[in-house]
């Protein structure tokens, strides 16, 4: 199948960041021409993109789809109390039909947005069928179970021994690590460290490594968790993941807003991911994160919406917005500048899965993971001389996005999820 997009601005985020006039073409999965202009006669199907603008996909790094059906929970509460009284109570209360509607939802949005690859944390149960919504959509993801087997306050339902959440885990795993040539990866998904057993954790350092699969999790969000790590471990979250020998290019730590300097040389000395999400930071109340800081010492860092409750939210627009506002009070008006959260957005999330060689940019012999833009619902003079990234993120929403593309497969059309896969 050749899929040729015609006549469009390419931002493409190579390494040049050039932006570039004229024509895309698909084949299968992959690019395989960037601007030269095509013959229609080459391609099975032809898109029109004249005055349209064409991404990368998004790749946020910190997702819940099985909290997109509890969106708007809370705007009252911290952290500890908002996941004892508000998120634990639900996620208790999913049967499989709840959790595959609300993958289904949250997968609609990000795809409705741009948002082409999750980092996706689910819940205890149920989680084959957040899989099975994720593998009908097309999005790409790396997802897993979440594992917490520790902590007296948490619901019964919720409730997991060692033992079984290591199984449960491993069983998704084998079922549903590299599905679809890839598209679907394994990701082990520790809640947090106050959730989490030393044995449980060592035990997912070893099968991460083992099967060379991703660990994400959440770090240093707020005083309160970090307060009860400290008092159960006698160190500060990173430290202690390092000890466990967790701390490496296999994992993302989703918030990372209260790190000291020993924690932020960890993260840059081991090449561990940090998930930014500054949409949930803020109305969980959590901090602002220093992120210039940790790009300046050349630490990776994404970005990521987290879930609907703590973040009405799913779409990487208003985090790429939130990203570059929150700081410039902070730290100067090109402290946070478009380029940088966009970078962060597109080849930074990449990076964070290890797949910058296959995504997060739009080059030849790259997957094929993109977005058409409609730019002049705002910009009523496209010829206006704005940078089309500038325009992106101070103004875009997701009304702007036509078409959703993954694996070369037309996922998102003008509002409409199309079915990619009913194997399942
Ligand atoms: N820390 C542990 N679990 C969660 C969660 O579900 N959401 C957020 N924002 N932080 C967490
Ligand atoms: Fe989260």
């Amino acid at each position: 199948m050749k899929l040729l997009i015609k006549n469009a601005q390419i931002v493409t985020m190579n390494k040049k960041e050039e932006i570039i006039k004229g024509d895309l073409l698909i084949h299968d999965d992959r690019i395989v021409s960037v601007g030269p202009s095509l013959n229609e006669a080459l391609a099975d199907r032809v898109i029109d993109a004249t005055g349209k603008t064409i991404i990368p996909g998004f790749v946020q790094t910190h997702i819940h789809l099985c909290q997109t059906l509890f969106r708007g929970k809370g705007d009252d509460l911290e952290l500890m109390d908002w996941l004892k009284k508000r998120i634990w109570p639900l996620e208790a209360s999913h049967d499989e039909e709840s959790i595959y509607y609300s993958a289904l939802l949250g997968i609609g949005e990000l795809l409705q947005s741009g948002t082409t690859t999750i980092v996706d944390m689910e819940t205890v149960s149920h989680t084959d069928f957040a899989f099975r919504a994720i593998a009908e959509s097309g999005i790409r993801a790396l997802s897993g179970k979440v594992m917490m087997d520790k902590g007296n306050e948490v619901p019964v339902g919720l409730q997991e021994k060692t033992a079984q959440s290591i199984q449960e885990s491993v069983d998704l795993l084998e079922k549903w690590h590299m599905y679809d040539s890839g598209r679907i990866q394994y990701a082990f998904s520790p809640r947090f460290v106050v959730s989490c057993t030393e044995e449980l954790l060592r035990e997912v350092q070893k099968l991460s490594t083992h099967y060379n699969v991703m660990v994400h999790t959440h770090a240093s969000e707020n005083l309160g968790e970090i307060a009860i790590v400290e008092k159960e471990t006698g160190m500060r979250n990173v430290v202690y993941l390092d000890h466990l020998g967790l701390a490496n290019e296999r994992l993302i730590l989703a918030h990372c807003i209260w790190l000291d300097e020993q924690e932020k040389q960890i993260i840059k000395e081991r090449g561990v991911h940090v998930s930014h999400c500054p949409g949930s930071n803020l109305k969980l109340a959590s901090g602002i994160a220093d992120i210039p800081d940790l790009l300046e010492n050349g630490s990776s860092v994404s970005l990521g919406a987290d879930g609907a409750p703590c973040n009405n939210n799913l779409d990487m627009f208003n985090e790429m917005r939130l990203a570059a506002l929150i700081q410039k009070p902070l730290h100067g008006p090109t402290s946070m500048n478009a380029r940088t959260v966009f970078r962060m957005a597109t080849i930074g999330g990449a990076r964070a899965v290890g797949m910058d060689q296959e995504i997060g940019s739009i080059e030849d012999g790259k997957k094929a993971d993109i977005a058409i833009l409609n730019l002049n619902h705002f910009h009523t003079f496209p010829s206006y001389d704005v940078d089309p990234i500038s325009r992106i993120v101070y103004s875009a929403t997701r009304a702007d996005v036509e078409t959703t593309i993954v694996n070369g497969k037309v996922v998102m059309e003008n509002g409409l999820m199309k079915t990619v896969d009913k194997e399942n």
